[in-house]
């Protein structure tokens, strides 16, 4: 079984970082597959909104790193976690790239009238405050973009104003990575 690993921080090492590293650490030692894929430094080119993938099913941008993420990337993956700061209420430009290409399966869905089925997807929303209301637009987007993908999600965890609490971090980060073993553990036991 293999699971992609989505990080959607703006930075290649920080706190959501971590939490992908241990979560993917945790999910090897029950024997998943896993691959990383960071959008940090990627170069995403950011939609156009020239719609023309409502009328042909195609991207006009084809062939560039989102194009390769949803053709190379994705395929083969029985899940995806997804781990992204919240940035502005929303979801951090660089993920943000990523996410708006998805308009192309969007496209495709309306004209074929069905999502991908491809697996199950988890997403980990790392936050500075402990304000819940700034989850609701990252959940959003990020569930709806997971749905898209083929991936509906199943698990949700937070990691919260870790800067209150800078030394209590690496136990939040086990304790969250230990806790998406134990999902993964479940479907696993359920037959994926
Ligand atoms: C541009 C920007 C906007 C942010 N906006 C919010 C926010 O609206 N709410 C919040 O709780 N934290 C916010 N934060 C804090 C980040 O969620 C937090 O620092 C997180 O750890 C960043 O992830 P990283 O360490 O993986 O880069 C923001 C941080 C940045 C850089």
């Amino acid at each position: 079984m293999k699971l992609l690993g989505v990080g959607g921080s703006a930075r290649e090492v920080g706190v959501s970082g971590r939490l992908l590293d241990a979560c993917l650490g945790v999910a090897e030692k029950g024997g998943w597959e896993t691959v990383k894929y960071l959008v940090a430094g990627r170069d995403i080119a950011g939609c156009r909104g020239c719609l023309a993938c409502e009328k042909t099913g195609r991207c006009v941008l084809s062939g560039d790193e989102a194009w390769r993420f949803y053709e190379e990337v994705v395929p083969g993956t029985d899940a995806v976690l997804m781990v992204s700061p919240v940035y502005f209420m929303g979801v951090p430009w660089s993920l943000k790239r990523l996410v708006d290409r998805a308009q192309v399966l969007y496209s495709r869905r309306v004209r074929g009238g069905r999502y991908p089925e491809r697996g199950f997807s988890a997403l980990i929303l790392v936050s500075g405050t402990a304000e819940r209301g700034s989850l609701a637009g990252p959940r959003r987007v990020l569930r709806s973009f997971l749905r898209e993908l083929g991936y509906p999600c199943e698990y949700e965890g937070w990691l919260d104003a870790y800067e209150a609490r800078p030394e209590a971090l690496p136990e939040r980060v086990a304790g969250l990575s230990e806790d998406f073993g134990r999902f993964l553990g479940r479907k696993m036991g359920a037959g994926g």
